[in-house]
């Protein structure tokens, strides 16, 4: 991680080279010879490249594109989305495991598997061509992060353009946020105990944020909870 290019098969130690340069003494009124590439804000960089996009289609290849994030060159793949894309519910997860960053697919794995249970429970499966019976699913960050981490505060920050033009793009009705992860980057705040089976408008679109499917597994006695907010879910897409 973090290392781009081979430069040679062993370790050189210039301290112990006979020929080490001297000091240049510092040369007045001349202009610097290391030309020193401008540091690049990545938030701003990811904002420039959303710009004009127009697909979703277009976005996935900005995002492929986007050289920032460290975690795209320790992953296989990127992981876009799933799903109907004309889905009136759109589900933002954390972000791929192992499972997922072999198959380029979100919620492939055992959470994965929970979370179309929980969903088919309401009647939406992501393979259904009709709007109102199935979702589309996206996460906060695009590529596996290593051995499963917590996505860093600037990595979700320096992310967020792209899922930002992606809910655009999708606008869907509503917004599920599966987790802290996700309530963080779509909502500001962690606490998914406290904001979870609570509908917030964020502009112009209801977010309903629930425990993520990785966490019932840990701890089936919250499906409880999430069996509530589902049923919430339910009758706020009947009732609209
Ligand atoms: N957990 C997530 O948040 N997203 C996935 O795609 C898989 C597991
Ligand atoms: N922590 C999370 O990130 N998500 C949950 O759903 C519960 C605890």
């Amino acid at each position: 991680m973090g290392v781009d290019e081979a430069v040679l098969d062993a370790p050189l130690d210039r301290y112990t080279l006979k020929s080490r340069a001297k000091p240049q003494p510092a040369l007045q009124n001349s202009a610097p010879k290391i030309y020193v590439e401008p540091a690049v804000d990545p938030v701003k960089a990811a904002r420039v490249a959303c710009e004009g996009i127009t697909s979703r289609e277009e976005l996935k290849n900005a995002m492929a594109a986007f050289k920032h994030c460290e975690l795209k060159h320790g992953a296989r793949n990127l992981v876009f989305s799933d799903g109907n894309p004309s889905a009136r519910v759109m589900i933002i997860g954390e972000a791929p495991g192992r499972e997922e960053d072999q198959q380029g697919k979100p919620f492939v794995g055992r959470a994965g598997q929970l979370l179309d249970r929980m969903f088919a429970s309401i009647g939406l499966r992501r393979s259904s061509e009709s709007p109102e019976h199935s979702f589309y699913l996206a996460n906060v960050l695009p590529w596996r992060p290593p051995q499963n981490r917590d996505p860093k505060p600037q990595e979700i920050a320096m992310l967020w353009p792209f899922l930002e033009k992606h809910i655009q793009l999708a606008s869907p009705h509503i917004i599920v946020a599966m987790g802290n992860i996700s309530c963080q980057a779509l909502l500001g705040e962690r606490g998914i105990t406290r904001l979870r089976g609570k509908i917030q408008n964020r502009h112009g679109v209801d977010i309903l944020p629930i425990f993520h499917p990785a966490f019932l597994l840990r701890n089936p006695i919250a499906k409880r909870e999430t069996w509530a907010d589902l049923l919430k879910l339910k009758a706020k897409l009947d009732a609209s």
